[in-house]
């Protein structure tokens, strides 16, 4: 073994301690929010989606982005919290746009209960987030806010961009790019940016933990799309596969429709067109797809935008987050769930 590989499986067993540290804390801070029993339609639905096998990827960033810029994450776990609510909620939302039945391999809010109490919830959960983020102890209270509500309205942009390329004929991996940013992008660098604040973090460290997040969420969406049809089965949770049945205009399908010809490209096309794809056919595109050349493209493309992630952050104070946070990039880019 090289000495590199044996950095990086160093660096993985220390990132992966850091993460199990953080993420009980995470999920028991988490476990005592909604616990108002009445009305159960209302609190139950968001407390049933925080207790799925949610990764708890962007509160993590949180407290690393606190740690990086000033040596300790204890002030900013009211604020991982409150984005890591606000995911919850467009998990729930989402859910309903896209008609997923399978979320952390259980049943979807709206299936389990109904669209209008998932609506509702999610609703809620908003609320609860910011009022979480207004108990944390910093004093920057108006940017955490700020950075929330940015968050909160890119994210509407990108599922609204995202539901209008459905309906788009000549999108472009430009447009795709531009739509991963916002429904993405957006909340995973805000998590950095909060964490950031909650830290008291300068303007520069600011600017630095954004683009490291708009470079990590750049890759981790588009290995999202990777993961819908390639991982295990099962493995994600989610359906799989979903993305081709609904026609969703993910990198996979963009790229490949650049990369075929024939027959192959007609039935690429086809699910742009018909707007979807029988669940049978899922196998016959998985197989355009393995012999395209767009799996290897795309995981090409994941590791150097994470590789340029990791430069983003080499200015930032205190080594032990700062180096958390460009281990925990690396290890989301191989992840396989
Ligand atoms: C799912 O995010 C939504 C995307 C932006 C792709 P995650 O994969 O982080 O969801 P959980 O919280 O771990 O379930
Ligand atoms: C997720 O995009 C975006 C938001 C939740 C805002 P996807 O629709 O790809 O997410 P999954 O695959 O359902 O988690
Ligand atoms: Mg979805
Ligand atoms: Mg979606
Ligand atoms: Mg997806």
């Amino acid at each position: 073994m090289s000495d590199i590989t044996m950095n990086e499986v160093l660096t993985q067993e220390l990132v992966e301690k850091k993460y199990n540290l953080h993420l009980s804390k995470i999920n028991d801070a988490l476990g005592k929010c909604f616990s108002k029993q009445s009305p159960l339609t209302l609190y139950a639905p968001a407390k049933y989606i925080l207790e799925g096998n949610g990764k708890r990827i962007r509160p993590f960033l949180t407290l690393l982005a606190s740690e990086a810029v000033c040596g300790s994450s204890e002030d900013a776990l009211k604020v991982a919290l409150a984005v890591e609510i606000l995911h919850n909620f467009t998990l729930i939302h989402d859910d309903i746009m896209d008609q997923a039945e399978l979320r952390h391999g259980r049943p979807t809010v709206h299936k389990k209960w109904n669209t209008n109490a998932a609506i509702l919830s999610g609703d809620m959960m908003i609320a609860y987030a910011y009022e979480l983020a207004l108990q944390s102890k910093s004093k920057r209270h108006s940017e955490l806010v700020h950075i929330l509500n940015d968050a909160n309205i890119t994210i509407c942009e990108g599922q609204a961009l995202d539901m209008e390329l459905e309906e788009r004929h000549d999108a472009t991996i430009a447009d795709y790019i531009d739509m991963i940013a916002k429904k993405t992008g957006r909340l995973i660098s805000a998590a950095l940016e909060a964490g950031g604040v909650a830290g008291n973090a300068t303007d520069e460290q600011l600017r630095s933990l954004v683009l490291f997040g708009e470079k990590i969420g750049r890759a981790f969406q588009i290995q999202d799309d990777y993961l819908d049809i390639m991982a295990e089965n099962g493995k994600s949770g989610k359906m799989a596969g979903g993305d081709i049945i609904n026609g969703k205009k993910t990198y996979l399908l963009l790229r490949s429709l650049e990369l075929t010809t024939g027959t192959e490209r007609d039935l690429l096309h086809s699910i742009i067109v018909n707007k979807g794809i029988g669940a049978e056919r899922v196998p016959e595109v998985k197989a355009i797809y393995e012999r395209c050349g767009v799996l290897e493209e795309t995981a090409s493309l994941i590791n150097r935008t994470t590789e340029e992630a990791l430069t983003a952050i080499e200015g930032l104070p205190y080594a032990e987050g700062r180096e958390h946070l460009q281990g925990f990039a690396s290890m989301l880019m191989k992840r396989d769930f």
